[in-house]
């Protein structure tokens, strides 16, 4: 199990060396900790404690709208590229609460794997458990960190059961714990059979490790009490006998999860899961596309925008688009075509997010996530290209779940509060429907929460009070079909009409019943609560 490295690549060394992943978790598992961490030992922040901003009180919120007026504090978050050993790793950041699940989603079209972090005492979580479906969408290869070690937590094989059974993938063990909460010393690393040793006095210290010849090497009994090797040698046993050995190329297809043991506060187990990120990757992927794939080798220069992130500075309305580059080395200063209007674009500014600073990226290579300052012009699912007429797929957008009306505090304001409105629909925070009968807008979102963001978000930026009302209709359908069947369609359904940000046709409704009766009157126009955004 010692060498199963990555087979050598057949990547230029730049692209291979790449590593670009999500961190998944229910929230209070550890993911800001762990990011801390990763970042510490990365060497890209000097000190614990220079990303977290303090305590519980982050996610009230309260908090989290300061979080949101603070634009520096989430952008910096939402990527972060820094180097470890020879590997350069890109963690791009997924939105913690359950009601940005779509931006969580598109995040996660941009990343190879994903790290999922569960509390070794709660184990799988709503949260960690919905990611985790999305992850399995994509197959994305999943390696697991087990947190917490250090307070007391679940047996190890009640663990591994659990992940076995609600998450339906294979578990192997990369690291096994000995002892628990007051009485965890460490753990067994059987990738490497080495003895990790927790050290309880420096949290930021890394663990000492020391080279063991197999669990019957003498020495283990020098640092681990009789009653505890014991154990610990009866549990390896058995769990070389009923668990499945690692296998590469399963973890790769995203049907087995290595999983490492630590306490991430305490630095402990963090190395080694970075080691795994490293070592078990994977590289960057090819990149679904039409008419064609993108794979990171190819020399010209393709990204794809995945997020959009507006009004950092409300002074400026500047706006930055994350792109994952998906092919190519890339130079700033260089033109690339905007495929969907094809115009050219020099990119002279773009950002590299470098923990909690931005700077200017003379250059990146296929897997690294680069911001792009613009004025509007890039909106998520946009393809950038080096002149070739390709579009980025599966970046979808979902049939908002909550559909509500929104009136603004001053009557006087009304475009003012259309152009807020689009914006947030084109930075992906809301969908917007203009009803084809009579004024005002129809706002859907995923959350209820996001209601409130925006809300506020209209007030700070753009200086209007709004409020939110309910709506007549509960449901969203993208309509589509022949230019005839959608025209006798619409005229028939006036009152269910509206039009989205993009000029596309959308079916309002309350009632099921309406969506299952439009399939049987209008067999030739297809309603869909997903559509991709190009
Ligand atoms: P999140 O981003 O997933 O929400 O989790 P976060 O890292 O914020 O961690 C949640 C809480 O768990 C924090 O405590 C953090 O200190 C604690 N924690 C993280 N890793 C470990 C660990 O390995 N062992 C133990 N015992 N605790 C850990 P808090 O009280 O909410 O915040 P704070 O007062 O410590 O800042």
């Amino acid at each position: 199990m010692t060498d199963i490295i990555a087979s050598a690549s057949n990547l230029p060394p730049e692209i291979a060396r790449r590593r670009t992943f999500a961190i998944i978790s229910h929230p209070d598992a550890g993911k800001t900790t762990l990011t801390e961490k990763f970042l510490l030992f990365g060497g890209a922040i000097q000190m614990a404690g220079q990303v977290r901003a303090k305590g519980e009180a982050r996610r009230t919120r309260s908090d989290f709208m300061q979080m949101e007026k603070d634009r520096g504090i989430s952008v910096s978050a939402s990527a972060m590229s820094f180097d470890f050993g020879p590997y350069r790793f890109n963690l791009v950041d997924t939105p913690g609460h359950s009601d940005f699940s779509e931006d969580t989603y598109r995040t996660l079209t941009a990343v190879d794997a994903a790290v999922m972090v569960i509390d070794g005492a709660k184990g799988i979580e709503s949260q960690t458990q919905k990611l985790f479906e999305v992850c399995r969408m994509r197959d994305l290869p999943i390696l697991t960190f087990c947190n917490k070690m250090d307070r007391e937590s679940r047996e190890t094989f009640d663990i591994i059961d659990e992940i076995q059974e609600n998450l339906a993938i294979d578990v192997c063990p990369a690291s096994w714990p000995i002892g628990s909460g007051r009485d965890f010393l460490g753990c067994y690393d059987l990738l490497q059979d080495r003895l990790e040793l927790m050290d309880r006095a420096d949290r930021n210290k890394v663990a000492e490790s020391i080279e063991i010849n197999g669990l019957d090497d003498p020495q283990l009994a020098q640092h681990v009490p009789a009653e505890l090797l014991e154990k610990l040698r009866e549990e390896i046993e058995m769990a070389r006998a009923l668990l499945p050995a690692f296998d590469h190329q399963a973890m790769l297809d995203g049907t087995m999860t290595p999983i490492w043991f630590g306490s991430a506060i305490n630095s402990f187990g963090v190395k080694e899961l970075m080691n795994g990120i490293a070592k078990f990757g994977p590289e960057p992927q090819p990149q679904a596309a039409s008419p064609r794939a993108v794979h990171p080798e190819e020399k010209k220069v393709t990204g794809f925008v995945f997020k959009v992130q507006a009004n950092m500075d409300p002074k400026h309305r500047d706006r930055v688009a994350f792109v994952r580059l998906a092919s190519g080395h890339f130079k700033r200063g260089m033109k690339l075509t905007h495929v969907r209007t094809k115009k050219p674009m020099a990119i002279s500014n773009p950002v590299l997010f470098l923990a909690s600073d931005r700077e200017l990226a003379e250059e990146a290579w296929a897997g690294d996530i680069i911001g792009i300052p613009n004025h509007g012009q890039l909106r998520i699912g946009d393809t950038l290209t080096e002149g070739e007429v390709i579009r980025a797929t599966g970046i979808p957008s979902f049939a908002p779940e909550l559909l509500q009306g929104v009136r603004s505090g001053d009557p006087l304001k009304g475009k003012h509060l259309e152009k807020a409105l689009m914006q947030f629909a084109e930075e992906g925070a809301a969908k917007v429907f203009k009803p084809a009968f009579g004024s005002g807008f129809i706002v859907g979102v995923v959350g209820a929460l996001q209601f409130e963001v925006l809300a506020s978000r209209i007030e700070l930026e753009y200086g209007l009070p709004v409020r939110f009302e309910p709506s007549q209709f509960t449901s969203a359908r993208w309509a589509t079909g022949g230019k005839a069947a959608i025209e006798k369609f619409e005229a028939a359904n006036k009152q269910h009409i509206a039009h989205d940000h993009d000029g596309d046709i959308v079916f309002l409704t309350r009632l099921q019943w309406d969506i299952d009766r439009i399939g049987r009157d209008y067999p030739d126009v297809t309603l869909t609560a997903t559509k991709e955004m190009m």
